[in-house]
């Protein structure tokens, strides 16, 4: 199946995966190392965002500059997606911050919503799904059918750290207009679900709840 994938690829992206990878990461150096990696895969996606003309005067001279064309609006798939914020906040402080809260039912591995709560003029802004894990793909999917039905968002790409190629195909399938960037496409999922080889469980490891 074509699918809508873009799998950034750099030194400091291949050598942040491995320490997200590694067991003997702990997690604190988890968290850090996971809002550095979304810092440097929102540098690169965001290359041709559009930018409009604005009149400043520097120090010394009028001159036309350049500026966001665009309000961002970061919506992270809680709590995992939380992980990414930060870093991305670094680069872009003045992006508005939606929150969508789904979790997988550990039997059904189907997403169950509980929270959800964006800015009154999400529809207009360009958004930025944030869930670093792509597994089977139904927290994305869900998440995505919310934006564009409550919030009716068009503006829609969505950055993950790692994804599976089983949930991408059903991604793709449910949302073929929306472009996926991804550090990484893992090889598949193991029988409870989860990423292989992966970093285990996204969330556990960012708030300690192992
Ligand atoms: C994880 C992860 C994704 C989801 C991916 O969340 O952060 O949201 O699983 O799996 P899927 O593609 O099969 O839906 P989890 O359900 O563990 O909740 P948590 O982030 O609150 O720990
Ligand atoms: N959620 C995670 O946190 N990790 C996986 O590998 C799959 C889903």
């Amino acid at each position: 199946m074509t699918t809508n994938i873009t799998i950034l690829k750099h030194p400091l992206i291949e050598h942040k995966l491995t320490i997200l990878r590694n067991r003997a990461t702990d997690n604190q150096l988890f968290r850090a190392t996971l809002e550095e990696l979304s810092y440097l895969l929102v540098y690169e996606i965001t290359r041709d965002l559009p930018l409009r003309p604005v009149q400043i005067h520097t120090p010394l001279a009028p001159c036309t500059a350049r500026q966001l064309a665009e309000d961002i609006l970061l919506v992270p798939v809680l709590r995992a997606g939380l992980g990414m914020v930060g870093g991305i906040l670094d680069l872009i402080p003045s992006a508005k911050v939606g929150h969508i809260g789904v979790y997988r039912d550990e039997a059904s591995l189907r997403p169950v919503e509980y929270y959800f709560r964006l800015p009154p003029d999400a529809a207009r802004m360009r958004t930025f799904v944030l869930d670093p894990m792509l597994a089977t793909g139904g927290s994305l999917v869900h998440a995505v059918d919310l934006l564009k039905t409550k919030a009716n968002n068009t503006h829609i790409t969505v950055v993950a750290i790692l994804a599976a190629p089983e949930g991408l195909d059903a991604f793709h399938a449910a949302h073929p207009d929306v472009t996926i960037y991804a550090a990484k496409l893992d090889d598949g999922l193991n029988d409870n679900g989860y990423i292989l080889p992966g970093f285990g469980d996204c969330g556990d490891r960012l708030f300690g709840t192992l």
